[in-house]
């Protein structure tokens, strides 16, 4: 276990998954999560279970206008986890169907991809 002190740490995709998973990590590490995803309902689920270091961003990664705007309100941070997808979670690939695919292929690339791109433009700026 490290210590992250205090550190702010985005997760697009924390609301369920990898990205949950992550964010119960470092919470436990010490930092403050602010939780991406698009359905509010997860999001609050999610913020509950984490206490007051969370805070949540409902989202969708993978539109421009949104996701500027929201990571111009989330303001400065310490660092990005991409952790989106399609929204179906895992499965093995085999029993994906091709619109899954693409699905998840345009979330976690177009999303991830350009949520790094915003989002490392805020990382490292002072509060
Ligand atoms: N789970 C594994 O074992 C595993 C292993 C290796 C790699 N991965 C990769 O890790 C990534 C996450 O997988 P997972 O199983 O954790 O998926 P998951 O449980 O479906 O979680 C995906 C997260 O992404 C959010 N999301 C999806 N599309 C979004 C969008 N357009 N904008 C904002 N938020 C969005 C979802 O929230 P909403 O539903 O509210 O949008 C949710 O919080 C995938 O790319 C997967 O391929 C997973």
């Amino acid at each position: 276990m490290f210590e992250l002190g205090g550190a702010r740490v985005v997760i697009a995709g924390g609301s369920s998954g990898a990205g949950l998973a992550t964010a119960r990590l470092l919470v436990r590490c010490g930092a403050r999560v602010v939780l991406n995803g698009r359905d509010r309902a997860k999001l609050n689920a999610a913020q509950k279970e984490l206490g007051d270091k969370a805070s949540v961003a409902a989202f969708d990664a993978t539109q421009p206008a949104d996701r500027a705007q929201a990571l111009a309100k989330i303001g400065a941070f310490d660092h990005l986890v991409a952790a989106l997808s399609g929204g179906k979670g895992a499965a093995k690939s085999a029993d994906l169907s091709q619109s899954i695919v693409f699905l998840i292929a345009n979330s976690f690339m177009t999303g991830c991809v350009l949520e790094c791109d915003g989002g490392l433009r805020l990382v490292g700026q002072s509060l």
